[in-house]
Formats: C-alpha cells, sequence, structure tokens
C-alpha cells in the first residue's frame, strides 16, 4: 500500500518560508518528498531558509511582497515555468501589527496588518487557485489563528485579520467545489516563536517572561507548542491523507480555546 501522507514529487509554494513556522513547515514538506517554492520578502533571508533542504526539494527561493499583486503573480509564475504545477500551497506570510488597544491603533498600522493577512492571502488563492483548477487536484492550507477564532486584547487588527482568513478559506473551499482542490486552514494557538514574543512583550513592555504561569494555566497541555506541531497538521492537510478535508479550520493550540 502506499504511504498517504508522501509528498514525493508535489510541488509545495510556502509563503512566509523564512520565518519560525513557515520554515519549519517547509522543512517537513520537503521530508516528506516534496519540491520547493519558498517565498519571503528578502532574497537573503530566503536563501538561508533553503539551505539546509534535501536535495529532492530542489529549493526555489522567490522575493515577493505577498501585498503586490505583481510579486504575487511572479512567484506563482516561478513555481510553474521551474516545476511545470503548484499541488501545494501554503498561503502562511503574516504579521502581528502594532500591539495596543484600538483607541490608540493608528489607521496606516490598522490597514497594514490588513493589507499583509488579508490581502495577501487573497492574492495568493487568486493566483494559485486557476493552476489548481486547470488540473483538478491540489491542497491550499491558509494561516489563520486562534485569534480568527476568538477575541484578544491590543491585537484587533491581528484578530479582525485572521478572522478574515476563516472566512476566505471556507469560500474558497466552497468555490471548489465539483473538484479535487481543497481548501482548509490552520489556527495555531500560543506557539514558541518571535511573533509571539513580540505580542507578549508588547502588551506587557519588559515585565512577561513567555512561558510565564498565568499564560500556561489557560492552556490544557500547560506549555506552549512548537512550530512542528504546526508543520504536522499542514502536511498532513497537504497529504492525501486528507481528501475528504476542506473548509475546515484545524486548531493547534494545546485545548485553549476549548478551555
Ligand atoms: N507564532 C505564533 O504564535 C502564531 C500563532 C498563530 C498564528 N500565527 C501565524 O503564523 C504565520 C507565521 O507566523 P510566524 O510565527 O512564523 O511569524 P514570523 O514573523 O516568524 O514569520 C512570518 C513571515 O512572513 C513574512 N512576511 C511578512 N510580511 C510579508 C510580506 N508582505 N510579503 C512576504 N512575506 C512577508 C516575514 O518576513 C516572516 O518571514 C503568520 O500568519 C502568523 O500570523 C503565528
Amino acid at each position: 500500500m502506499s504511504d498517504r501522507i508522501r509528498l514525493d514529487g508535489r510541488v509545495a509554494v510556502v509563503t512566509g518560508a523564512a520565518g519560525v513556522i513557515g520554515s519549519a513547515t517547509m522543512r517537513l514538506l520537503a521530508a516528506r518528498g516534496a519540491r520547493i517554492v519558498a517565498v519571503d520578502r528578502l532574497q537573503r533571508d530566503i536563501e538561508v531558509a533553503i539551505l539546509d533542504l534535501p536535495p529532492s526539494a530542489q529549493g526555489l527561493a522567490v522575493a515577493a511582497d505577498v501585498t503586490s499583486e505583481d510579486d504575487v503573480a511572479a512567484y506563482v509564475r516561478a513555481a510553474v515555468d521551474k516545476f511545470g504545477t503548484i499541488d501545494v500551497f501554503y498561503n502562511n506570510a503574516g504579521v502581528e501589527g502594532e500591539i495596543r488597544p484600538i483607541t490608540k491603533y493608528s489607521l496606516q498600522a490598522f490597514r497594514k496588518v490588513i493589507d499583509v493577512n488579508v490581502v495577501g492571502v487573497f492574492l495568493g488563492l487568486k493566483h494559485v487557485l486557476p493552476v489548481m483548477l486547470k488540473q483538478n487536484r491540489g491542497s491550499i492550507i491558509n494561516t489563520a489563528s486562534i485569534a480568527g477564532l476568538i477575541g484578544s486584547p491590543e491585537i484587533a487588527a491581528y484578530t479582525a485579520s485572521k478572522h478574515a482568513v476563516i472566512g476566505l478559506t471556507k469560500s474558497a473551499a466552497v468555490e471548489c467545489s465539483g473538484t479535487a482542490v481543497r481548501v482548509n486552514c490552520v489556527c495555531p494557538g500560543l506557539i514558541e516563536s518571535r511573533m509571539l514574543s513580540a505580542i507578549l512583550e508588547g502588551r506587557n513592555p519588559g515585565k512577561a517572561p513567555v512561558a510565564s504561569e498565568k499564560i500556561l494555566e489557560r492552556i490544557p497541555a500547560r506549555r506552549l507548542g512548537q512550530a512542528s506541531e504546526v508543520a504536522s497538521i499542514v502536511a498532513f492537510l497537504a497529504s492525501d491523507e486528507a481528501t475528504y478535508v476542506s473548509g475546515s479550520s484545524y486548531t493547534i493550540d494545546g485545548g485553549r480555546v476549548a478551555s
């Protein structure tokens, strides 16, 4: 019997590939046999991120700003030119934005978060879906967050943007009706990362140890998550183990939202 979790020869495009979750996921997809197109803002960061990929990944680094439609069209073109298709799309680039209450949040900062986290995800869907629909096959995984499921103080723009990602995911899944193109999203909780540290530090400058008792007591698993634990679920959704899964939001949060 073939191993349906394997991704041998599949072409996977990963945005935010130089970041904590994107790079962990890219490495796991590559370890399962995928060929990799790594997308992030700066060429030098992506070049470093793809350094330890296995030769079978044939890693291609493409610098792009996900808020620019020209850049998004260009990374999709680069993937198709090099590998002929896209089988897996991890639509993951995101920013946390400013950490402050709504009353003190600048309009410019609010728009910036929506631009990267919502417009960036929308543009990725807009340009990757035609490639997948043409071949009637593919799996897209967007990165939302548990901030897409519940409210959080001082990150209203981020929270709004991640609620929007879940809505985009559901709409895209429905628009793919009758095809073998699936669209899902993951909702990571508190993952040990630069972004989590930035949010906690922004809320409590100089005061909040990242894994403080107060934070951990609200998580049934009593620990922070690891980027590799997000990667596992993305790789599952990318694979043929998940052929009947579409329009779903997977929480990876140690039970935080359930508690
Ligand atoms: N870290 C967490 O605890 C956590 C929890 C839930 C959801 N998430 C989400 O997971 C995703 C990855 O987060 P992370 O923790 O790896 O953060 P990160 O900051 O390490 O990685 C994000 C990456 O996105 C890239 N990026 C940002 N703006 C971009 C743009 N305009 N164009 C291209 N690339 C851009 C950054 O350069 C960076 O490499 C994000 O969507 C984030 O919102 C993170």
